[in-house]
Order: structure tokens, then C-alpha cells, then sequence
């Protein structure tokens, strides 16, 4: 088994692992989101299992981006590749930034649109702890906070496409911060 990389040298196995389940946990709450809305009431059963599915995903990325965030305070983050030009470094700087941003947010806007809406629909986080709502219902709120909410949604995933396909690219340009995310 390789060492863990030392401090500053290489992302370690934890903050890598996290990355990973903090990717597929967005984007898995994603996609679910569009399928819990277009399935019809009469399939009350269901609906109600996908926003159960939706908000426990969407909770699981805001707890494993805290401890990414914790970790990082801790132990910071690897040296750039020095193949990298400066003007990628810094743009790549203020994606992450404005990615750690929306990771945060947009969950906090979720809960807040379950908590606001008039239909009260009951969170159970793994589907059986249940959450208590953080307002009463409220519909005009309710109408801004989750059109924010699923706009902020759609500009995390747009910002983590372009991210993906930057590292894609670094790496198809023979640099190793792909291969130091996926295997350290
Ligand atoms: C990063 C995590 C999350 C993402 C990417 C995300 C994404 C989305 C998107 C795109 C929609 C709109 C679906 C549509 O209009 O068809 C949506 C709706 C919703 N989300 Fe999230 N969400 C996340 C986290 C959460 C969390 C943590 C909660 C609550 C605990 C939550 C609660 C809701 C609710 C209640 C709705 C639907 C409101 C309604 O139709 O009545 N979301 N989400
Ligand atoms: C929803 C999906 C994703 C999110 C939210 C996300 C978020 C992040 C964030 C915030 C960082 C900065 C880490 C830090 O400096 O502390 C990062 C780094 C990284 N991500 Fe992602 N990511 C996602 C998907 C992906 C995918 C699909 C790939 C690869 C195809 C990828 C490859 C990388 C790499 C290589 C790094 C390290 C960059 C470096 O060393 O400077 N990410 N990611």
C-alpha cells in the first residue's frame, strides 16, 4: 500500500476518497431531482420515496463537504503541477471557490425549500431519522427560495462540468492532477 503523500505533497487518501463521494452524492441528488418532479401525484408512493432519496443525498453532500472543507483547513492542499500555466492556477483558484460555495448553499436552500413549503412533506434523513422543518410553511417564500435553490443547483453542476473537463484535459495533456485526485 503507497504512504500517505506528506503534507502539501499530495492530496491524501481521505480528501480523495471524500471528493469523490462528494461528487457522485451532487450528482446523484441531481438527476433525482428531475425525476421525483415529473413523476405524477397519483404515484404518491414513490414521489414521496425519490424526495426522501433526494434530500438524504443532498444532506450527505453538505456533511461530506464540511469534513472536505475541515480536512483542508487541516492539512491544506498539494503544490501545483508546475506544468500548469498561472492564469489556469488562479482561474481554477476561484472555480473551487465558487464550487466550495454552492456546495454549501444549495443544500442549505434545499432544506430551507422543505422546510417553507405548503405542502409539509416530512424529511427523514437514510429514510427514518426525521429532521425538523426550520419555518412553518410559507408559499411566497417558498416560490423564491426554491427557484433559487434549483438555479444554484444548475450552476453547481454547469461550474463542475467545466471542472471535470479541465481536468480531463490536464491530463490528456500529460499532467498528473487527475491522476493525484484519483490514486494520490
Ligand atoms: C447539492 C445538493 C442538491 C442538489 C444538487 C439539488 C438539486 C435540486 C434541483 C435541481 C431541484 C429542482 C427539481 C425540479 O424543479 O424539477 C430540487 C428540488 C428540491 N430539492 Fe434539492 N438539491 C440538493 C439538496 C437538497 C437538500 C439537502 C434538500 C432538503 C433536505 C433538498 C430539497 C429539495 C426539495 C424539497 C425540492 C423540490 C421542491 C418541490 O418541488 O416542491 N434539496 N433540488
Ligand atoms: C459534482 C462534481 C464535482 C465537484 C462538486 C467537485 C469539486 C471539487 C473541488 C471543490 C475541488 C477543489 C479541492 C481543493 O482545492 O480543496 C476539486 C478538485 C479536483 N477535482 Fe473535482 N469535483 C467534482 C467532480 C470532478 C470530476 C468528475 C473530476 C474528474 C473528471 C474531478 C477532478 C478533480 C481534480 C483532478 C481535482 C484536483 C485539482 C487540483 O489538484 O488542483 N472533479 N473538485
Amino acid at each position: 500500500m503507497a504512504a500517505e503523500p506528506a503534507r502539501g505533497q499530495g492530496w491524501s487518501r481521505a480528501q480523495r476518497a471524500l471528493h469523490w463521494w462528494n461528487a457522485g452524492f451532487v450528482l446523484a441528488a441531481f438527476a433525482i431531482a428531475w425525476v421525483m418532479a415529473s413523476v405524477p401525484l397519483a404515484e404518491l408512493l414513490l414521489k414521496f420515496i425519490l424526495f426522501q432519496v433526494h434530500k438524504t443525498l443532498g444532506i450527505l453532500a453538505f456533511l461530506v463537504v464540511l469534513a472536505r472543507l475541515l480536512l483542508r483547513a487541516r492539512r491544506g492542499r498539494p503544490e501545483e503541477d508546475v506544468a500548469v500555466p498561472a492564469w489556469q492556477i488562479t482561474l481554477a483558484g476561484w472555480a473551487h471557490r465558487a464550487l466550495y460555495a454552492l456546495l454549501i448553499v444549495t443544500p442549505v436552500l434545499g432544506y430551507l425549500t422543505a422546510s417553507l413549503a405548503p405542502l409539509r412533506i416530512p424529511t427523514l434523513f437514510l429514510g427514518v431519522i426525521p429532521l425538523p422543518a426550520l419555518t412553518g410553511p410559507n408559499q411566497a417564500w417558498f416560490g423564491i427560495v426554491f427557484a433559487l435553490h434549483r438555479a444554484l443547483a444548475i450552476a453547481l453542476i454547469v461550474l463542475a462540468v467545466g471542472h471535470a473537463a479541465a481536468a480531463i484535459r490536464h491530463h490528456l495533456l500529460g499532467r498528473a492532477v487527475l491522476v493525484r485526485m484519483w490514486r494520490g
